[in-house]
């Protein structure tokens, strides 16, 4: 963060403030308002964060004007091209792209930590079968804190590591296990000779009897969507991780907060709602009559997959998902998908909309992503898991530069009070 030298002027009744300005390396100048309260004694009012930089961080970088997104310096787009996910795991974890040792000692690290201790089967067991697997993957992974507890000192930076690798790998695990506990299949155990994208994929799909043959297509789409998700900012759910790691508390429990969070429909529970949605819609015919309701101020319904808080332009990941989807398709002969093609004339339509121009909507992350998995054979309820798995890297690597930051403060927001005064205790009798 750039000391500039330059100041905010800040008057209000008998106060004049000067707060100090910083300069980010891309982006928006930041007004310091750590002392306004101190000084001013009055708070900033900012419910949702729609202003509020609530962290310096080197991680991510959105343009949302531009609709650009980079990680660590690099846009996605050339990652999702040219990288494959651990790659992309080990740049945002570590800052910068590994050299060929360095990947390869870590895909080994990875590979060799993706089985569960056994003993987690039995929490799998204390599930009805037909628990949502958001709820069995928030579950499983908060009771790593009783399993792994020599990964969960914070304050050490090995302990730390340790942890970070032990989620990375595990995640497909515990989301296949969920799939298949869901559907009242076996368990497939992780393979050490298989990539990441391709051990998640059999481990949903293949059964004890038979072989199971990955499709190397669904695998590097597989790969690329987990790319696509990895880490996004300072959003809802990394948001939450970094509030309840501020109090110290272990890494599997605040990741599992942030599998919370995202299961909100508003956030990564979108791709469901999303292709829900499609399907609702059924036809082209149809369209018009969900962007009325989804414009009329009187009916909550919005469109699933549309807007974004950051991105008034295309969501650059929406863009290589839409090329994945047609891709995708075409390779496994999946020709006029009418979920794509109710996708593509919603897209057509809402953009030509003078509201959706506005307002600055356009499809996210969210909008055909849904069509992809639905494609390679996942309910739709596996969409949000999905995206749990490969956030984990985006929100352990939050976590990481949070600890690690020597000035780093439980977090404390504080509010705007517009309850009652104090007033006395009334007995029942004189109510
Ligand atoms: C993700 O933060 C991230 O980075 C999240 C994410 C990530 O990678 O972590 O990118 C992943 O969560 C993507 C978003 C997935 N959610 C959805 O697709 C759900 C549908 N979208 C919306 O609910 C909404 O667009 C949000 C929640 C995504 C953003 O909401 P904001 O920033 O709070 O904006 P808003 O609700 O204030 O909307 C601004 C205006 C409103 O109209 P007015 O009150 O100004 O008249 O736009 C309208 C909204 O009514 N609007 C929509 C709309 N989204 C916003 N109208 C119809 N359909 C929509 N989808």
């Amino acid at each position: 963060m750039a000391e500039t030298g330059k100041t905010a002027k800040l008057s209000f009744g008998d106060k004049e403030l000067e707060l100090p300005i910083h300069s980010p390396t891309v982006g928006p100048d930041v007004i310091d308002i750590r002392k306004l309260y101190a000084q001013g004694d009055v708070f900033t009012y900012d419910p949702g964060f729609t202003s509020t930089a609530a962290c310096d961080s080197t991680i991510t970088f959105i343009d949302g004007d531009k609709g650009e997104l980079l990680h660590r310096g690099y846009p996605i787009d050339q990652l999702a091209e040219k990288s494959h996910f651990l790659e992309v795991c080990y740049l945002l974890l570590y800052g910068e792209l590994p050299s060929a040792s360095e990947l390869e000692d870590f895909e080994s690290r990875v590979t060799n930590h993706t089985m569960l201790h056994e003993q987690m089967v039995y929490f799998y067991r204390g599930f009805r079968r037909d628990a949502h697997p958001m709820a069995i993957m928030t579950g499983v992974v908060g009771a790593m804190s009783a399993f792994y507890h020599d990964s969960t000192d914070v304050s050490d930076p090995w302990q730390r590591e340790v942890a970070s690798i032990r989620l990375i790998a595990k995640m497909p695990t515990i989301a296949a296990w969920a799939y298949k506990f869901s559907i009242g299949q076996p368990f497939v155990y992780p393979r050490n000779d298989l990539d990441y994208a391709s051990n998640f994929l059999r481990m949903c799909f293949a059964v004890p009897a038979e072989e199971y043959e990955v499709n190397p297509i669904l695998a590097r789409a597989m790969d690329r969507i987990f790319t696509l998700h990895a880490d996004h900012e300072q959003n809802a759910s990394t948001s939450t991780v970094r509030l309840a790691s501020s109090s110290g508390a272990n890494p599997f429990a605040c990741i599992a907060a942030g599998i919370a969070c995202l299961w909100g429909p508003a956030h990564g529970g979108a791709n469901q709602a999303c292709l829900e949605m499609l399907r609702e819609i059924g036809t082209p015919d149809r369209i018009p009559e969900f962007i009325a309701r989804a414009k009329d101020k009187n009916d909550p319904f919005r469109l699933m997959g549309f807007g974004h808080r950051v991105y008034k332009n295309f969501d650059p990941r929406a863009k290589v998902m839409k090329q994945s989807a047609d891709e995708v398709l075409d390779l496994l002969g999946i020709e006029n998908n009418p979920t794509l093609q109710v996708a593509k004339e919603l897209e057509k339509m809402a953009l030509e909309d003078p509201y959706f121009a506005e307002k600055k909507l356009y499809p996210n992350v969210d909008f055909y992503s849904g069509i992809i998995l639905d494609a390679m054979g996942f309910p739709t309820s596996m969409f949000t898991p999905i995206f749990a798995l490969a956030r984990t890297v985006g929100w352990i690597s939050q976590w990481k530069e949070m600890i690690a930051d020597p000035q780093m403060k439980i977090g404390r927001p504080r509010q705007l009070y517009v309850g009652e005064t104090r007033r006395d205790y009334v007995d029942v009798e004189d109510r």
